[in-house]
């Protein structure tokens, strides 16, 4: 029988029976979005497991990164990370501030705390790093700069759940952390993200601002939008919550599968872990040069296995909707990463496959 084809993510999900009895509730009640029981629920039972001081769920995790924004009312310059997703980069822009790239650490893969400071001028209002494939950012360096300078810090933490440092979730750390719980994350809702800061009045804030700005007494207190989760995401969000240890635990040991066939690889480097411990939840690979990277896709895609050049290109490139600025490290990894397919359901045998397609 021919092998199936093999892609780089595909969702953790639980039994489908769990979450058709939360729908069940949910067509009972009638009640499908407006901070709606599941919501509420969904939000206690995530901030419980995670310890986290609340969890404000949001339609997605590039609307958590927006209301991040709004909340703190910045007006100015974000000094971010060229090697992420597009949408770091067009919550700003959405948000009416200017990106400003620092480049990143060739081994973290992580924006770069001595590039940040350079790119410090008086117009910086924050600091928006971004978790790069879970792995915990410099993030004492980071405060260290952001305490010294007057300048607030929002993670971009789409990639981090389930991430830690000093034993904490990551999703602590900042002004505000945002995440993602988009269908290709570990804990996933279909679509969905949310906000998570240790400020009760940020916490309000944020729950007014994706609630259209209404305050209880349905006056309009700030700028909002609609930034809502459906009871729906929330009910896929709580069914997948049971099994969430279960798929991080999976992960980290596919993880080290990977990691004991490349780490001694000669020409294929490996992301470097130094701060607290990430998820585990992408397996990238450093070509020494991009011809071979290129080859291997090939010879990966000829065998239908769709391994994914993630990120690529370096988002500063994109001159379509950028001023001209220069990442040269950003730009260099971003030519020779390649993400590796890794998930839940994805079997050994289907690793070890990867692993002699990419070769010595
Ligand atoms: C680094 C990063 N930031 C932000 C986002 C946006 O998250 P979402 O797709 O939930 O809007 C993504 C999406 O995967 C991402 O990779």
């Amino acid at each position: 029988m021919p092998n199936a084809p093999i892609y780089v993510t595909m969702p953790a999900l639980a039994p489908l029976e769990e979450f058709n009895t939360l729908l069940q509730g949910v067509w009972e009640r009638g009640i499908l979005t407006h901070n709606g029981p599941l919501v509420q629920q969904f939000e206690r039972a995530l901030s419980a497991k995670l310890q986290l001081p609340g969890f404000v769920a949001t339609t997605n995790g590039t609307i958590a990164l927006q209301m991040a924004i709004k909340a703190l009312k910045l007006q100015g310059e974000i000094i971010t990370t060229p090697f992420t997703w597009i949408a770091t980069i067009s919550a700003i822009q959405w948000e009416h501030c200017t990106p400003i790239f620092a480049d990143i650490d060739p081994h973290t893969l992580n924006i770069d705390p001595g590039s940040i400071e350079q790119r410090i001028t008086d117009r910086t209002v924050a600091i928006m790093p971004v978790h790069v494939f879970g792995n915990p950012c410099d993030v004492e360096a980071i405060q260290t700069l952001a305490d010294h300078y007057g300048l607030k810090v929002i993670y971009d933490a789409a990639h981090a759940i389930g991430s830690t440092y000093n034993g904490n979730s990551l999703l602590t750390q900042g002004d505000i952390s945002a995440t993602s719980l988009h269908a290709t994350k570990l804990l996933n809702t279909g679509e969905g993200g949310g906000c998570i800061t240790k400020n009760p009045a940020l916490q309000e804030s944020l729950k007014r601002i994706r609630f259209f700005g209404h305050n209880e007494q349905r006056d309009i207190v700030e700028e909002g939008f609609n930034g809502k989760m459906t009871e729906i995401h929330a009910a896929l969000g709580l069914a997948n919550l049971t099994y969430f240890d279960d798929v991080l635990a999976d992960r980290k040991s596919k993880y080290a599968r990977y990691k004991e066939a490349f780490s001694a690889h000669p020409h294929i480097r490996l992301q470097k872990l130094q701060f607290g411990e990430t998820n585990y939840s992408y397996f990238p690979i450093i070509f020494d040069r991009e011809e071979a990277l290129l080859d291997a896709v090939a010879r990966l895609e000829a065998a239908q296995i769709y391994a994914r050049r993630y990120f690529y290109p370096s988002v500063n490139t994109f001159k379509k909707i950028l001023a001209d600025q220069q990442a040269p490290i950003s730009e260099e990894i971003a030519r020779r990463i390649l993400c590796l397919p890794l998930y839940h359901r994805l079997t050994e045998q289907a690793i070890d496959r990867v692993i002699r397609m990419i070769g010595s």
